[in-house]
């Protein structure tokens, strides 16, 4: 489906109701009761996500930001005169505006998101700001795999992936290694990808970064809740769930977590979904990758890792990949 918004052409993929619906109840009837992350990214989601972005103890968007900063130029060398950017989960757009001011006559911009309300908004915000780029946006779960647009006027002469973030972190390796399999295959011969990927550090660090003291990843969290409740027509106890951040060494992950207060159920429609107390709902994984451990897994993917910058504090790195 097209609809027209102000210059823009919107692709909307959109994820349905009843895929969220699906999704809900295949998670909440598995044993141990999982929800996939990607539906904490609605419009308010999107917007609590924004607010995490600024926490004091949310270091990775800072760190990489600087990063951004002072390498950008280094990194549009690398991808070249006249590129086409493509990037997965492109949220409120301030990253891509780092590299876009670096890059030599960018050719087209193509932001994909699952929140249609954040992609327009920002599509929109960006088109003021950089009046002769061609910026095509897609509203689609790029987890799933989805079609590039038809690009109007020049055309690019590399494409370029940008997923920044630590959001390959949210993947499974597996899934994060299908995911970039995946993407080379969208991008094409010659492609690049701009891939940024949280350190593993201190406990402390991470689990504070997860779980910070004004409330505002356990609102994110539990906004989960709220959609199945508002969308879905679920009844449940908002109160009765809290927000739970756990390092995991073995996985080295850390695991975000729903905790039932009491014993409860949740139903949904004619399905009921019994909870134990202290019984979770698992939403969302965060894996921290070492550098060599990064490039390994990249390789598995038929990427070639090029280049990797990291901040001098070794708490955020960035990845440049080429298809060979
Ligand atoms: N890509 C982000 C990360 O792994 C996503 C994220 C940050 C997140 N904070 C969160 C996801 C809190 C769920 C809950 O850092």
């Amino acid at each position: 489906m097209t609809a027209r918004t102000d210059m823009l052409r919107l692709h909307d993929l959109e994820p349905t109701t009843g895929e969220f619906r699906r999704a809900v109840i295949d998670g909440l009837g598995a044993t141990p009761k999982t929800l996939p992350c990607k539906f904490l990214y609605d419009g308010e989601g999107s917007r609590l996500f924004e607010a995490i972005c600024d926490l004091p103890e949310y270091y990775p968007t800072r760190t990489e930001l600087a990063i951004l900063g002072d390498r950008a130029p280094e990194m549009a060398a690398e991808i070249g005169s006249r590129a086409g950017i493509v990037e997965f989960g492109s949220g409120a757009g301030i990253k891509i505006r780092l590299l876009l001011a670096a890059l030599d006559a960018p050719a087209a911009y193509i932001p994909v998101d699952i929140s249609r309300e954040a992609l327009v908004a920002a599509a929109r915000a960006l088109a003021a700001d950089f009046p002769g780029l061609h910026i095509a946006p897609v509203c689609a779960d790029y987890t799933r795999p989805f079609a590039l647009p038809a690009i109007g006027g020049r055309m690019p002469e590399t494409m370029a992936g940008f997923f920044p973030g630590s959001t390959i972190g949210n993947f499974a390796p597996s899934e994060a290694v299908a995911f970039l399999a995946r993407a080379r295959r969208l991008l094409g011969a010659g492609a690049v990808m701009l891939v940024g990927a949280d350190l593993p550090k201190d406990r402390a660090v991470l689990e504070a970064a997860y779980d910070d003291a004004a409330g505002v990843t356990a609102a994110f969290n539990r906004n989960l809740l709220v959609r199945m409740r508002r969308e879905l027509g679920a009844e449940l106890d908002l109160d009765g769930f809290r927000h739970e951040a756990r390092w995991c060494p073995r996985h080295r992950r850390v695991e975000m977590h729903l905790v039932s207060l009491s014993r409860q159920e949740i139903r949904l429609g004619a399905h009921r979904f019994p909870f134990e107390r202290g019984e979770t709902i698992h939403t969302e994984s965060s894996h921290k990758y070492a550098v060599p451990e990064f490039r390994a897994l990249a390789g598995r993917s038929g990427w070639l890792p090029a280049r990797t910058w990291t901040d001098a504090g070794d708490r955020f790195a960035v990845h440049l990949l080429r298809t060979g």
